[in-house]
């Protein structure tokens, strides 16, 4: 039997909690609109926006070099002279810990003859030498050493030779970076983002999974993917029988920022019969503590269950869940940072993942996704859909290593393979004569805002 979509239901619109009082975490936000009057501009985007060349060098002037991203984990560098690199586009970034409490961020770029000073993802050094002439500068980017100083003419070292800096702030425990001194600081741009994620505590969580693919689409392409729910009747099937994804609430923030809810441990509307537990459900009640085969409620009642087995004080995940709202507890809270961030948050862990520009070709890009987890009790894992493998050490006291994976071997797990399996396609439709353009339903409202957004940035830059 088709299914209807129930015409009383307005997507997004839905409430979980209608008395949630305001600033609490779950109160729903003003329609989109109050924020972007032209929303509507944004029902049909052009094709050109995901392959033209222009429009990613427009990208690249107007919003990556302007904006703040995240560059990645405090946590992965726990000491002084502990790096990351990180390569936004065509520009790469050297995040250090320069002294014990202050992380620093440079140009990983040698001012000699610009061979880039580091090349790996992580590492720990005293100082940085180019591995080219020898050039060095110590941690906090002070030239140190210009091999054969005396062969320069002065003019040719006359002016700045230490590493330029790049800002660099964090919040919970990620650090951004912004190529534009003129902006406004992270506490700004993140809007109300700190205020409604505070309760997850992501600064205490640490990283269980890191992995990297390189996807032939466009990082709005990928990005898109996981803005909306509409997706999932017919992308994860499987998910119909413990997610309604039919009843749910989209906020839209500040600065492009926004979330979507879905209610978990319930049935979706689209499934005929909302009665009996299916496998997946059953999984999701055996890990709170509810035995499946002792359970005598059906699939609809199965959400109250999981969310009294959560507030035990001594339920199986060692969680102090008093912090949360119920909807927190049992549910999926998929925050968006603008640009190129989303957040599957729960208590227990947070799925993350960044959306990064290829730096030379907009039809490549980079998916990017990282598990972080409280530590937990006993043998309890990170939700199931995140796809932590069972072998994967998640007390924290082992830091795993970035894998770099192909896409047709990604270690994804099913529900974000099924993800991926549909952006590469996208991308070659969309240079299709017969597409003209897309075209959004109000289930993907939150794709609206991410053009709208951009456009902010875009008109705001001045023409090259
Ligand atoms: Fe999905």
């Amino acid at each position: 039997m088709p299914f209807h979509y129930p015409k009383e239901v307005v997507p997004g619109e839905y409430t979980i909690a209608p008395e949630a009082p305001p600033g609490s975490h779950d109160e729903k936000s003003p329609p989109m609109r109050e924020l972007y009057p032209n929303r509507d501009d944004y029902l049909h985007v052009s094709p050109e926006r995901y392959f033209s060349g222009a429009h990613a060098q427009r990208e690249w002037d107007g919003l990556w070099t302007r904006t703040w991203t995240c560059a990645g984990r405090a946590s992965d560098i726990p000491e002084t002279g502990n790096w990351f690199k990180y390569d936004l586009g065509r520009e790469s970034i050297l995040v250090v810990r320069t002294e014990a409490d202050r992380i620093e961020a440079f140009y990983n770029v040698c001012q000699h003859r610009g061979n880039q000073l580091v090349h790996g993802d992580f590492g720990k050094s005293e100082r940085f030498t180019c591995s080219f002439h020898g050039w060095q500068w110590k941690i906090n980017g002070q030239t140190n050493l210009i091999t054969d100083v005396s062969t320069f003419k002065p003019e040719v070292l006359k002016g700045r030779l230490n590493l330029p800096s790049v800002r660099c702030e964090t919040w919970a425990g990620f650090v951004f970076v912004n190529m534009d001194d003129e902006a406004p600081p992270l506490a700004d741009f993140l809007a109300e983002i700190p205020h409604f994620m505070q309760s997850y505590q992501m600064e205490q969580m640490h990283v269980v999974k890191d992995v990297v693919i390189e996807l032939d689409a466009n990082w709005k392409v990928v990005l898109e993917a996981f803005l909306e729910s509409y997706h999932l009747q017919e992308t994860h099937p499987q998910a119909k029988p413990f997610v309604d994804e039919v009843h749910y609430q989209l906020d839209f923030f500040r600065n492009g920022h926004g979330r979507l809810h879905t209610a978990i441990g319930y049935p979706s509307p689209r499934c005929e019969d909302r009665s009996t537990v299916a496998p997946g459900l059953a999984y999701m009640l055996a890990e709170a503590g509810v035995d499946p085969a002792a359970y005598e409620g059906r699939a609809m009642q199965a959400r109250d269950a999981l969310l009294a087995a959560k507030r035990v004080p001594d339920n199986p995940y060692g969680i102090d869940y008093s912090g949360f709202s119920d909807s927190q507890v049992t549910d999926d809270w998929n925050y968006s940072i603008f640009p190129n961030m989303t957040f599957n948050t729960h208590p227990e862990g947070v799925l993350v993942m960044r959306f990064l520009p290829h730096p030379t070709d907009p039809e490549k890009s980079y998916y990017h996704v990282w598990v972080i987890s409280r530590k937990l009790k006993g043998n309890v894992r990170p939700p199931a859909y995140m796809g932590v493998e069972p072998h994967v050490d998640i007390s924290g006291e082992t830091r795993p290593a970035r894998r770099y994976n192909s896409k047709l071997d990604n270690e994804l797990g099913e529900v974000l393979d099924q993800d991926i399996s549909n952006v590469e396609g996208v991308q070659r439709g969309l240079h299709s004569r017969a597409f003209r353009f897309n075209r959004y339903s109000e289930q993907e409202q939150r794709i609206l805002q991410l053009h709208a957004e951009i456009d902010r940035y875009l008109s705001a830059a001045p023409p090259q």
